[in-house]
C-alpha cells in the first residue's frame, strides 16, 4: 500500500514531537510537512523545535522545513496540536480549504456537528462528518479526540455503561506535568506542590464524557444522561494521569462482574488490527497498589488505560484507580488511532 503523505500543525509542542515520533515508521502514513508559529517557520525541524522526549528526533523530521500554518501547500491529511489560543481559526480555515483536520485541541471538541472520537468507545460518532459538510458546504473536516484526562476516564467507563447503564460518576484526578504543554508549569509552582486547579478541565471532563457516551441519531448526538463531578489536580509526574473513580450503576454489578467486563472489553480497532490499536485497552492490575505512573504508563506503548484497587465504595457503589498516557493515549496516539479508523472506513479516500 502506497503511504499517505501526513502533515502537523504544532509540530514543535509537546504533542506534535509524540506525533512526530509515532509517525516514525508508521505502515499507512509518512510525515512530509510541518507547522508551527512564526517563530519556528523558516526553521528545519531540529533547529525549530525543543526536543523533549527520551527517543532522538527522527532522522525523517530532522531536516524538514517548518512553514507557517496557512492552507496552500500542506498534504490532505493534517494532525493538529496547536496551542488552543489560534487552534480554534487556523482548525478551521485548514478543513474549509479541503483538509482533514485530526485535532487534539478543545476548540472544536464540542461543536454539534464534530466528532468527538475514541475509536473504542464511539467509532460510529464518525458519520457526524457527513453533516458536518453539509451544514458548513467545506469539502475537508474537523475530527478530534478527548482531553487527556477524560480518555481514561471514559475508557474505563465505557464497557461498564454498556454492561450495567451508568448514573453517577466522581472523579479526582493527579495531572502530569506534561499535560500543559512545553515549558508548562513554572518548577517554583509545582515542586513539592500540588496544584488544586486546571483551567476549564473539570467542565471539559464532564461534558466531553456525556458526549462520548451519547448516542448518534438523525445527524446528531444526544448526550448520555449519567451526571459526572471532576476534582482536577496537578501534581509532579512527568507523564501519566493518574484518577480515582468511584461510580454508581443502572443495575446491579459484583465487583467479579467489572474486572470481568474490563478484562473481556475489546472494539472495532481491535477488530479491525488498527496498528496503534492496543491489543488489551482496558488492563487490569491485581496489585493492591497500581498503577502507578512510574510503572505502568508506558503499557501497550502508552495506549491502554491501566486500571485497579477496584473496591466497594460507601458514598457511591464502587471505586477504582484508573490511568493513562496524557501525551499518547491522551493526544499524539489519540489522534493517530482517529485517523487510521478513519482511513480504515474510507473516510480518506
Ligand atoms: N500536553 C497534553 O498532554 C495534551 C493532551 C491533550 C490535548 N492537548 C492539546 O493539544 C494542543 C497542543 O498541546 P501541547 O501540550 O503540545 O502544547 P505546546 O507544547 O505549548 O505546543 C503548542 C504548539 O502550538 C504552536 N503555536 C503556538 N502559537 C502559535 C501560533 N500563533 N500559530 C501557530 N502555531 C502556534 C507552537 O509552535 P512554536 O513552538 O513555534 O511556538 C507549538 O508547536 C493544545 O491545544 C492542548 O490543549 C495537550
Amino acid at each position: 500500500m502506497k503511504k499517505l503523505e501526513v502533515g502537523i500543525l504544532g509540530a514543535t509542542g509537546m504533542v506534535g514531537q509524540r506525533l512526530v515520533s509515532l509517525l516514525e515508521n508508521h505502515p499507512w502514513f509518512e510525515l512530509k510537512w510541518l507547522a508551527a508559529s512564526d517563530k519556528s517557520a523558516g526553521k528545519p525541524y531540529a533547529e525549530a523545535c525543543h526536543w523533549r522526549l527520551r527517543v532522538p528526533m527522527p532522522k525523517a523530521a530532522r531536516d524538514l522545513m517548518v512553514h507557517e500554518c496557512q492552507p496552500g501547500h500542506a498534504p490532505q491529511l493534517l494532525f493538529a496540536s496547536l496551542d488552543a489560543k489560534v487552534a480554534g481559526t487556523v482548525e478551521r480555515d485548514f478543513a474549509r480549504s479541503g483538509h482533514v483536520v485530526v485535532s487534539n485541541s478543545s476548540s472544536h471538541r464540542m461543536d454539534a456537528d464534530v466528532p468527538l472520537l475514541i475509536p473504542e468507545v464511539n467509532p460510529d460518532h464518525l458519520a457526524l462528518v457527513r453533516t458536518q459538510r453539509q451544514q458548513r458546504n467545506w469539502k475537508g473536516m474537523i475530527v478530534t479526540n478527548p482531553n487527556c484526562t477524560t480518555v481514561g476516564l471514559v475508557m474505563s467507563l465505557a464497557p461498564l455503561d454498556r454492561a450495567f447503564g451508568l448514573e453517577k460518576v466522581l472523579m479526582t484526578s493527579l495531572q502530569a506535568v506534561s499535560g500543559a504543554g512545553y515549558p508548562g508549569v513554572p518548577a517554583l509552582d509545582i515542586l513539592g506542590n500540588v496544584i488544586p486547579y486546571i483551567h476549564n478541565e473539570e467542565e471539559k471532563v464532564e461534558s466531553e464524557a456525556q458526549k462520548l457516551l451519547g448516542k448518534l441519531a438523525d445527524g446528531r448526538i444526544k448526550a448520555g444522561t449519567f451526571v459526572v463531578s471532576a476534582h482536577c489536580n496537578r501534581v509532579l509526574v512527568e507523564d501519566g494521569h493518574t484518577e480515582s473513580v468511584s461510580v454508581a450503576l443502572k443495575s446491579k454489578a459484583s465487583l467479579e462482574d467489572i474486572t470481568e467486563t474490563w478484562r473481556k472489553f475489546r472494539s472495532v480497532p481491535q477488530e479491525l488490527g488498527l496498528p496503534s490499536a492496543p491489543q488489551h485497552p482496558i488492563v487490569v492490575r491485581d496489585e493492591n497498589d497500581r498503577p502507578q505512573p512510574k510503572f505502568d504508563v508506558e503499557t501497550e506503548r502508552g495506549m491502554a488505560t491501566v486500571v485497579g484497587r477496584l473496591r466497594p465504595c460507601s458514598v457511591l457503589q464502587f471505586k477504582y484507580t484508573a490511568l493513562s498516557h496524557n501525551t499518547i493515549r491522551g493526544a499524539a496516539g489519540a489522534a493517530l488511532l482517529n485517523a487510521e479508523l478513519m482511513k480504515a472506513e474510507g473516510y480518506l479516500d
